[in-house]
């Protein structure tokens, strides 16, 4: 018979581990508050404006005051703007008002805290998949999933994409100027497609998502930046979007969501043009599951548990790579759809991006 070996308790481990808890309970229902900060204009109202009282935040919000009062007060138990006792007044510091209001940082957070609470709203729908092994969809999930990612990933892409990523892959740069033919497949609302055809005036983009919603969406973002004769979108799956020869195709932070990423590898191999390049994008991560245990693992190991596995088990083959699937993996899908040359061209401490060649 099995026996389970008792180790005598540490009272102080434990007490120390209630406490990590309350912090991350706190933490938790933070998320709601920051959407809420978001979405009423709280923090856009007292960015730059110096010590404010509720009473004042909520007039300029148009909100009621005495709920602008208590996610005052939890806003400043978390840190997330300053109290001063003396005056009745809270303070938005300027660090904070550039990560909590300013879209163009790289330091933007709402979205993430967008496709957080998102996640966590569809958890249910988790619990069950994962009683009965089946998928849930990228499509199956709320708004604030399909709009937060868009908004988490933007500012990484506006920071990185054309200043590093693009310039970091061999001859891409050139033929982007001079006019090249380039797929962003599963571009989900088109944020990375719009970037590069605002920078490339030359070249022509389509994207491609299976996601039919998001598809509309990022037709309708490419009208409002001006680049639609450039940009187009279509709904259609990674692994049978249309047209050959492109130059370069594009996977941001989507080749693991996929449920056959290596059937996508051999299309895209079969699209390109012989000297194209596949860029690949993928969260960073290290090969080993202790290489990424720390905050930005947890967090994507999270992200991965509630939606990218689901997502990719939806689909047929369901490999369900994970969002910590690491350079091997990224690797061997690439080597098994037909790719020769694969190396890792650039990071940053949430991307790892892959350049891979026919
Ligand atoms: C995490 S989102 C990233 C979206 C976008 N690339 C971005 O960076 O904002 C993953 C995207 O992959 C898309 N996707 C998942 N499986 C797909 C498939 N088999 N074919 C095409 N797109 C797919 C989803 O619809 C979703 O838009």
């Amino acid at each position: 018979m099995a026996t389970i070996e008792e180790r005598p308790l540490d009272i102080d481990k434990l007490h120390g581990f209630v406490f990590k808890a309350v912090e991350e309970v706190g933490a938790t229902l933070n998320t709601a508050l920051v959407v809420m900060g978001d979405r009423l204009g709280l923090y856009r109202a007292m960015a730059g404006a110096g010590p404010i009282t509720p009473a004042e935040l909520a007039d300029r919000t148009d909100t009621a005051e005495r709920y602008v009062r208590e996610w005052l007060n939890a806003q400043a138990a978390g840190g997330y703007v300053e109290y001063d006792p003396e005056t009745g007044r809270y303070t938005l510091p300027p660090e904070q008002a550039v990560a909590l209001t300013q879209e163009d940082s790289p330091a933007y957070l709402p979205g993430f805290f967008q496709i957080a609470l998102g996640s966590v709203h569809d958890s249910p729908n988790i619990v069950e998949a994962a009683r009965s092994g089946q998928g849930v969809g990228w499509h199956e999930h709320v708004h604030d999933v399909h709009e937060g990612c868009e908004r988490f990933f933007r500012p990484g892409y506006n920071a990185n994409l054309i200043s590093a990523w693009l310039p970091a892959l061999d001859g891409v740069i050139e033929k982007l100027e001079s006019g090249a033919r380039v797929a962003d497949v599963g571009c989900g609302h088109g944020a990375s497609t719009i970037l590069m055809a605002q920078a490339f005036p030359n070249s022509q983009f389509v994207g491609f998502d299976y996601h039919r919603e998001g598809i509309e969406t990022a037709r309708g973002r490419a009208e409002e930046a001006g680049v639609a004769s450039r940009a187009t979108f279509d709904a259609v799956p990674a692994a049978a979007y249309p047209g050959e020869a492109y130059d370069l195709v594009t996977m941001f932070d989507c080749l693991h969501d996929m449920g056959d990423p290596v059937g996508a590898a051999r299309h895209v191999r079969q699209s390109l043009a012989e000297d194209g390049t596949w860029l690949i994008v993928e969260p960073f991560a290290g090969d080993r599951i202790e290489d990424n245990l720390n905050p930005v693992g947890r967090a994507y190991y999270s992200f991965s548990t509630l939606l990218c596995t689901p997502a990719s088990l939806s689909q047929e083959v369901g490999l369900a790579l994970g969002a910590q699937a690491g350079e091997a993996r990224i690797r061997d899908v690439a080597e098994r759809g037909g790719f020769t040359r694969f190396r890792r061209a650039a990071e940053t401490p949430f991307n790892l991006v892959f350049e891979a060649r026919p």
